[in-house]
């Protein structure tokens, strides 16, 4: 996941749930559209907790979720 991705190159991406979905403390925001549109839609339980987000844009998402 981009979480996981995010971890290895020692960025420091919050991720309190491990990927559970159960918190949006990995909140993203995709700033490329091009490569937001590639991406998988998110899930009704992604969105539930992206609802939760501080700062939620268009083109946000949670980096557990996205590949
Ligand atoms: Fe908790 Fe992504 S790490 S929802």
């Amino acid at each position: 996941s981009m979480l996981e991705a995010a971890h290895e190159i020692d960025i420091d991406l919050e991720g309190a749930c491990e990927g559970s979905l159960a918190c949006s403390t990995c909140h993203v925001i995709v700033m490329d559209m091009e490569y937001y549109n590639k991406l998988e839609d998110p899930t009704d339980e992604e969105n539930d907790m992206l609802d939760l987000a501080f700062g939620l844009t268009d083109t946000s998402r949670l980096g557990c979720q996205v590949i």
